[in-house]
């Protein structure tokens, strides 16, 4: 039977916590269970609440992925947030924010456990020897030309709990298998927190995640295989754009192909020598 990794989410614990930090983190909510972090928030959202909002579950009963696939998100399995903006950033740069909660996510977890092999493959999945121990779905409200809000939802895995394991897209790695230290996900949650707000509030938000982006994404630099409903494209993956936009040089036309997160699905990058 699977347990409550530790009691650090619950509100007495980590409220004062949030309260006294410089995140802006303006509400809280903890939900024992719920059928979608992300659900709650984007509710949250539409009522008009204010950012940064904190939505957590213990468990999720229909946690959901990219793509439209389901994320195993158990009792005890993991670290399962949403976190709700009212970015002022341009439409065109969502896609940096997209990017940017990955790598804080990488930097957190860095600085908490020092993981060795631990990258991010674009445009945020955190991987681990090749496993996916943390998956990122932003979902976005717009009018026109404005973003109203966004929702960031996190999924990290510590710890395999029962489920089908055997259908997720990219096999799983589970925190708890790659350190020794103890695992709090309130001192992980404070520090993506942390490390989101360090570029959130700066004045180059675009440029500050780009340039740290380029740094901890194995994707760059990799033959990769990009498919959408429009095709597939394979490749060499250069770089990404200031909209957050993968560039993939086509290994047929020689071109430079600019992938958006929203359509493309990454397959498995390919050895640099095939
Ligand atoms: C992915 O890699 O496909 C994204 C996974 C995102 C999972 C998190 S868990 C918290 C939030 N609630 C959800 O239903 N999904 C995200």
């Amino acid at each position: 039977m699977a347990q409550i990794i530790d009691q650090s989410l619950r509100p007495e614990n980590i409220l004062p916590k949030l309260q006294s930090s410089p995140y802006g983190v303006q509400f809280y909510r903890y939900y024992t269970e719920t059928t979608s972090t992300n659900d709650r928030a984007k509710e949250y959202a539409r009522a008009g609440f204010p950012e940064i909002g904190v939505i957590v579950a213990e468990r999720q009963t229909a946690g959901r992925g990219r793509m439209g696939r389901q994320w195993i998100s158990e009792l005890g399995g993991g670290l399962w947030v949403s976190i709700l903006l009212r970015p002022r950033l341009d439409p065109s740069q969502m896609g940096v924010l997209n990017l940017a909660f990955g790598l804080a996510v990488y930097r957190a977890l860095k600085s908490l456990y020092n993981l060795e092999g631990l990258s991010v493959k674009w445009p945020n999945d955190i991987l681990i020897s090749n496993g996916k121990l943390a998956g990122i779905l932003t979902e976005t409200g717009s009018s026109q030309s404005r973003v109203n809000w966004a929702v960031v939802g996190i999924g990290l895995n510590v710890l395999r709990t029962p489920g089908s394991w055997e259908k997720v897209a990219t096999p799983p790695a589970f925190l708890a298998d790659e350190t020794k230290e103890r695992i709090v996900r309130g001192r992980i949650l404070l520090q993506i927190l942390a490390e989101f707000s360090a570029f959130y509030y700066s004045e180059t938000f675009v440029d500050a995640v780009l340039t740290e982006y380029m740094q901890c994404c194995g994707t760059i630099g990799s033959n990769v295989v990009c498919s959408s409903q429009h095709g597939s494209v394979s490749g060499l993956a250069v770089g990404v754009d200031t909209r957050g936009h993968l560039l993939v040089r086509d290994s047929i036309s020689g071109r430079i192909v600019s992938l958006d997160a929203k359509e493309v699905s990454l397959q498995k990058p390919l050895p640099n020598d095939e």
